[in-house]
Parts: structure tokens; sequence; C-alpha cells
């Protein structure tokens, strides 16, 4: 069942540019069209007049990318929340919004949980973008993106988690169809954008032995901080989850703009800092919170794009990503920081596809 792999995880992350393709088929068909998300959607989300995403783990980080994407291209609001948090608060509920639940599972308590909630509030509009078939959580839902990525074995979610980001992508572009703000001419370059996807993927996945190679430096770390900015923060969420999972490092992820409101004061020659540096608008701001880090001794591992001028130095390793694809670079940037987590826990020895303390699907609180 593994082929020429390793682990599941090994696997999955390399089956993205297909689960990726195939997930992607449908848009590429029609367009970005209401029917992507089932048959009541040409009804509902014309209504729709702002976004809350519920989800737990990765998906939750899914949803983090998701609101960058509603917020610029359907230009409505969005907000994100930890489904186990939201079901017990005394939240505001506004019926016009929707609710998009996240799960790869679909059967994750808190986020099933939250969607009853939400339900009780007076929502009823609700989506739910799932990688499994009639599973409770969209069962439960108006709306359903159902995610081609395929089952997902290994406990860490990799493949589940980019096809998230695609059926969430889809979802906003068609938001923003619908209230006039994706016109055609956008509409073909976000459907292009989207075709060059898998391949990027690809490229990226064909980093794999560069990633191995810094993999050893890890292996002895006890912390690591991954840095993001804009669209790229959720990623390095999403990074230094993974690290944690099956690594066992202590990992945390800030916006790197923080860094000087409090977590710079742990960055030592012990502390291996990873960037997510793609060129985009923010990367001189992102190479000046480089500077803060190098400045304190720490070392830094950067993701950069082929065509930005960032140069090999002491303390300064960089691994070029092949190309830039604009508004889905998020998807892109995710390959190396998941081969990255995944070669740390070859290196230390741990159970990958089963990491310790943790269930692939959580129906209990
Ligand atoms: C992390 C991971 C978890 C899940 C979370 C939600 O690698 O797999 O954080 O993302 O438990 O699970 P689903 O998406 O099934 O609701």
């Amino acid at each position: 069942e593994l082929g020429p792999y390793s682990h599941f995880m090994q696997k999955e992350i390399h089956e993205q540019p297909k689960a990726l393709s195939d997930t992607i088929e449908a848009v590429l068909e029609n367009g970005f069209a209401a029917g992507l998300f089932g048959a009541r959607a040409a009804e509902l989300l014309p209504q729709v007049e702002g976004v809350k995403i519920l989800a737990c783990g990765t998906s939750y980080y899914a949803g983090l990318t998701a609101k960058y994407w509603i917020e610029s291209i359907a230009g409505i609001s969005c907000d994100v929340e930890i489904a186990s948090e939201y079901r017990y608060r005394d939240a505001f509920a506004n019926p016009k919004h929707l609710v998009v639940t996240i799960s790869q599972s679909g059967e994750t308590l808190d986020t099933m949980e939250a969607l009853k909630y939400a339900k009780e509030l007076g929502h009823s509009m609700a989506l739910s973008i799932c990688n499994v078939r009639e599973s409770a959580i969209p069962r439960a839902s108006e709306l359903v993106f159902y995610t081609r990525a395929g089952a997902e074995i290994g406990v860490a979610s990799t493949k589940a988690f980019t096809t998230q980001l695609v059926g969430l992508f889809a979802l906003a572009v068609t938001l923003g169809k619908l209230r006039g703000r994706v016109d055609a001419a956008a509409e073909h370059d976000y459907q292009e954008a989207l075709r060059q996807l898998p391949g990027s993927v690809q490229h990226a996945l064909n980093l794999e032995p560069q990633i191995k190679a810094w993999s050893d430096k890890f292996a002895a770390k006890q912390n690591a901080l991954f840095l993001g900015r804009g669209l790229h923060y959720p990623i390095a969420l999403e990074g230094a989850l993974k690290l944690k999972e099956i690594s066992y490092i202590h990992a945390e992820a800030y916006p790197a703009g923080e860094l000087k409101h409090g977590p710079l004061a742990l960055v030592d020659e012990s502390m291996p800092v990873v960037v997510i540096a793609p060129n985009d608008a923010l990367l001189e701001k992102v190479k000046s919170n480089m500077q803060e880090v190098r400045a304190r001794g720490g070392e830094l591992f950067v993701f950069a794009d082929l065509d930005s001028h960032f140069s090999e130095s002491d303390g300064v390793h960089v691994i070029r990503t092949p190309r830039h694809v604009g508004v889905l670079s998020a998807i892109v940037h995710t390959i190396p920081v998941q081969l990255l987590a995944y070669h740390v826990a070859l290196a230390r020895g741990t159970d990958v596809d089963k990491p310790r303390n943790l269930a692939k699907s959580v129906t209990v609180e």
C-alpha cells in the first residue's frame, strides 16, 4: 500500500499534485459556479453577507488562510474561530453570515457541536468543507464542498489541508463573483492559477533532498520558531504544528511583525527560525524581521522564491521554492514545511504516522 514510500505521511505529501488536480477538476470544468457547493448554493450563497469559519487544528489554519482570500476577493468580513471555543461562549450570530466548517474527517466532535450551536443561535446557512463523503458534519449542513484528497491515513493532516485550501479559495472567488467583484477576466486568472497549482506543488516536492539535508540541524533542537506574514502566517502556524506533532520539538509560529513584541526574547544561538518568505509585497518587511533574528544569533532557515535575492551566509540557510503562483502561493509554501516536519521526525526516530497521544479522528471532547 505504501509503494515506494516509508510512511503514509510521506506518501500523502507526495499525493498532493493528484489530490489537488482531482479537487480542482470541477472548477476548471465549470468555473467558479455556485453549484460547486451543492444543490441549494445558487439560492443561499447570494444572500451571504459575511462568513464565520469554525474548525480545529490544521483545519482551523486552513480557515485562517481563507480569511485573507474571502476578505480581499469577496469583499466581505470573515472571522475564524476554534470550534471548541465557539461552542462554549455566548456568541453573536448574524443569520446573514455563512457558517463554514472545515473538517477532514467530518466527524470531529468539537466542530460538529460548534455547528449545532451555530444553528441554535439562528444561523441557517452552513457549508461543510470535508474530505469524507456523507460523514456527520456535511450531513448536518445545507451546503458542501468535498475535497478529493482520497483517504488520509497518517495522523498528521497533509493533503487534506491543501485541498481544503482549494475549496476555500473557490468559495472566496465564487462569493466575489456573486457580489460583482470578480469579472470574467479575473475569473479566468484565478482559474489559471488553479490550473498551474499541481505543477507548482510538484516542483516544491522536488525540493525534498534539500529539505532532508536541513533535518539533521533540527533533530537536536528543543525549540523552533516559524515566521510568516499575511497569507503565509497561517502556513507558519501549520509548519509549527506539524513539527511539534510528529517530531515532538516545541515549535511556535508568529506573524513576523510580532517578534519584537515578545518572542524575540527567546532567540539566541540555539533557536532555529524557519521563515516563509515568498517574493510578495511583504518581503522587505520579512527581511527586516530576519535581521532582528540574526542580530540575536538565531539561525535562519528561509523558504524563498526562486526570483528573490537572498544569499546564503553564516547562519542563514536558503531553499528556493521554484515558482511563485501569486494568490495561491500559500498552498505551494505548505509543501516545504510538511517535508521539513517529516524529515526531522525521521531523524529523531519518532512514529511518524502514529504520533504519541494523538488520534486521527477526534470524536471525543
Ligand atoms: C493535525 C491534525 C489535526 C486535525 C484536527 C481536525 O495534523 O490532523 O489538528 O486537523 O484534529 O480534524 P478534522 O479536520 O478531521 O476535523
